[in-house]
């Protein structure tokens, strides 16, 4: 099983973005994470599409953006034709699932799907064949630095059954709250990919910070 991290830039210092993206360029960081918030479907506004722009033309990583937006179906095109290599929207914001996914994966973009930590897994059963990433958020969205929440192993736990039993091709990627407590745990469960912000931009050394994480 291939381990990933995918540094989020929430977490980045914004007045020397590029070059904090220059930084995990020569990383091992599998991707770049890039957390879009509207104010409405989290309590939080973060950045849109001017920054991830920005991001895909200077991160030589796969960029993998995370949209906490109502009605994502408006904006699949426009984000889409960024550049871009994943875009994950979140199960509890769309209306119709199975055509959001379609309308990402006809641009050749990956397409991941988030469940809140409330939302029971089963509200995958009929699309999980379809995705390329299932993201389990470990925290409530809308904040980085927030304190992991535990009950995410044994959803981890159960989302892996599910790909398992379906045949699905899908990975498991983790976000919020990660850091060195947890991410073995977690890739020993079965996650793919670890997403983490402040366990690396605010540590002094985000390059080997990512590799310990690697590592776990
Ligand atoms: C939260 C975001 C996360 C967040 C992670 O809604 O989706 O990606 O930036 O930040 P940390 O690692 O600081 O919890
Ligand atoms: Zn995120």
């Amino acid at each position: 099983m291939t381990r990933y991290v995918s540094p989020s830039i929430l977490a980045a210092n914004f007045g020397n973005l590029e070059n904090e993206i220059e930084l995990i360029n020569h990383s091992n960081a599998g991707w770049l994470h890039c957390d879009v918030m509207d104010g409405v479907f989290v309590p939080n506004i973060s950045f849109g599409i001017p920054v991830v722009e920005m991001a895909s033309r200077v991160s030589s990583k796969p960029l993998d953006v995370h949209i906490m937006i109502i009605e994502p179906e408006k904006y699949i095109d426009r984000f889409c034709s960024l550049g871009i290599d994943i875009l994950t929207i979140h199960l509890e914001a769309c209306r119709h699932l199975n055509r959001a996914i379609a309308q990402i994966k006809e641009h050749g973009v990956k397409a991941g799907i988030s469940l809140n930590p409330h939302t029971p897994v089963e509200g995958l059963s009929e699309v999980i064949s379809e995705v390329d990433i299932v993201l389990v958020m470990s925290v409530n969205p809308g904040f980085g630095g927030q304190k992991f929440i535990e009950n995410t192993y044994h959803k981890v736990a159960s989302v892996k059954k599910m790909i398992e039993q379906s045949g699905s091709k899908a990975l498991i990627q983790v976000d919020g709250g990660i850091d060195m407590s947890n991410a073995g745990k977690l890739y020993d469960h079965g996650v793919d990919i670890l997403v983490a912000g402040t366990t690396i931009f605010h540590s002094n050394n985000p390059g080997n910070t990512i590799d310990e994480l690697l590592k776990a």
